[in-house]
């Protein structure tokens, strides 16, 4: 039975939100580490953390304080001004990143792809002249829905409504050498990689890919572009997914995790490459404010603090191991995949979307990423116990497929 508040919501969005979205028809209205609750007070275990987002766990009680001093104290001037938090986090982030550079704020995945592109662009134009600004990027990403970001994701399906997109982007075949070889010509300014790719299915890179990715833009003068929206901030185990590669970029997009839930991205570039941009090259009216700001600090606090890079190897590993254990059991997975507590599976069949729906009325939730991936991200502090509930869940759902 549907609550009077669920229905409400389900008639009123209807009615006048743009249909893009299909949403389940859950109101989830408190949460708490990797359990929400609904309107009824029902309790979910969360194995999606609002895809990626919240790292530490729903309503972490650091955030939330730093937050509520926050907006009491002060919530927006602009960048026309220094406010506080904002440079603290600008010193984490490039301390984080490892060698000397910048960064610049932004609010999302999507303006941190879409800046790096900027960047990149112009960076190209200035060393290597005006014919040279195209992008490679790999068949199946995602880099975002903005025009530029939506250009470099290579997923035509997404793309194809809103033709024509930016000129200059080459889509390449993931983990393919020589089709990377043969793309970045005289007239690449960068190439652009997630790590690990996440929508597209949960797709890691090999180790030799990126070893030659960022070789070849050595060789030919090209900037090597990871984003890590999605695998960043300790979701594989490391602070960031490549350096569990040993293969560093120039230029790092972040985003989904960095503030916990409140609407945070950067862009990491090395300071040669960031040098070349002057005041009014690019900027944001709501990016770098004081609230998300102490959020982003409080997060990357706790993110450290309580080792949860180390439990998502650990419990990526168990629930990887899980995984397969009962694709051997029921004949019904195909493959395993991912790093840390980014995981995906195929199924034997095109099943996912109603696995994903049985698991919620199950009070699970779980992501289909198409007809045949499911994709598992929850909440870094997640325990072996909580993934035996999954597992439990989960055979007896592929048990009635
Ligand atoms: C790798 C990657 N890049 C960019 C984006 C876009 O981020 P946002 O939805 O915050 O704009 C996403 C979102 O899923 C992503 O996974």
């Amino acid at each position: 039975m549907m609550s009077d508040a669920l229905q409400h919501a389900l008639d009123l969005d209807a009615q006048y939100a743009w249909p893009t979205y299909a949403r389940k028809p859950v109101l989830f209205v408190r949460g708490s580490g990797m359990r929400l609750y609904d309107d009824d007070g029902a309790e979910y275990l969360d194995f999606v953390s609002g895809i990626g987002v919240v790292n530490l766990g729903h309503a972490h009680p650091a955030v939330a304080r730093v937050v509520r001093t926050q907006v009491e104290r002060l919530v927006h001037v602009s960048n026309l001004y220094h406010v506080e938090h904002r440079a603290e986090l600008e010193e984490r982030l490039c301390r984080l990143f490892g060698k000397p550079s910048r960064v610049f704020l932004c609010n999302s995945g999507t303006e941190a792809v879409e800046a790096a592109i900027k960047l990149a662009r112009a960076w190209g134009r200035q060393a290597r002249g005006d014919g040279c600004y195209r992008i490679v990027a790999a068949e199946r990403s995602f880099h975002g829905r903005t025009y530029g970001a939506l250009s470099a994701t290579g997923q035509s399906a997404k793309q194809q409504k809103f033709a024509p997109l930016l000129p200059g982007f080459t889509h390449v075949p993931l983990n393919d050498v020589a089709a990377l070889e043969e793309a970045v010509g005289e007239d690449v300014c960068a190439v652009l990689l997630e790590p690990v790719q996440g929508e597209g299915g949960v797709y890691p890179c090999t180790p030799e890919y990126l070893r030659a990715a960022r070789a070849l833009c050595d060789e030919r003068g090209a900037l090597l572009i990871f984003d890590e929206v999605q695998c960043g901030l300790w979701r594989t185990g490391p602070v960031f997914a490549h350096r569990a590669y040993g293969v560093e970029p120039d230029v790092m997009t972040l985003a989904k995790a960095l503030a916990n839930g409140l609407p945070a991205g950067a862009v990491l570039a090395r300071d040669h490459v960031a040098d070349i941009l002057k005041p009014g090259d690019h900027g944001s009216t709501f990016a770098g404010g004081p609230v998300v700001c102490a959020a982003a600090l409080a997060t990357l606090d706790a993110l450290e603090s309580e080792h949860l890079g180390e439990n998502a190897e650990r419990a990526g590993a168990y629930l990887a191991d899980a995984l397969r254990a009962l694709g051997e059991r029921t004949g019904l997975v195909t493959d395993v995949r991912g790093r840390g507590l980014m995981v995906g599976v195929t199924l034997a069949r095109p099943v996912a979307r109603q696995v994903a729906d049985a698991a919620l009325e199950r009070r699970i939730l779980l992501n289909a990423t198409s007809d045949d991936v499911l994709r598992f991200l929850p909440p870094l502090v997640c325990t072996e116990s909580e993934i035996d509930t999954l597992m439990g869940v989960l055979e007896h759902i592929l048990g009635e497929f």
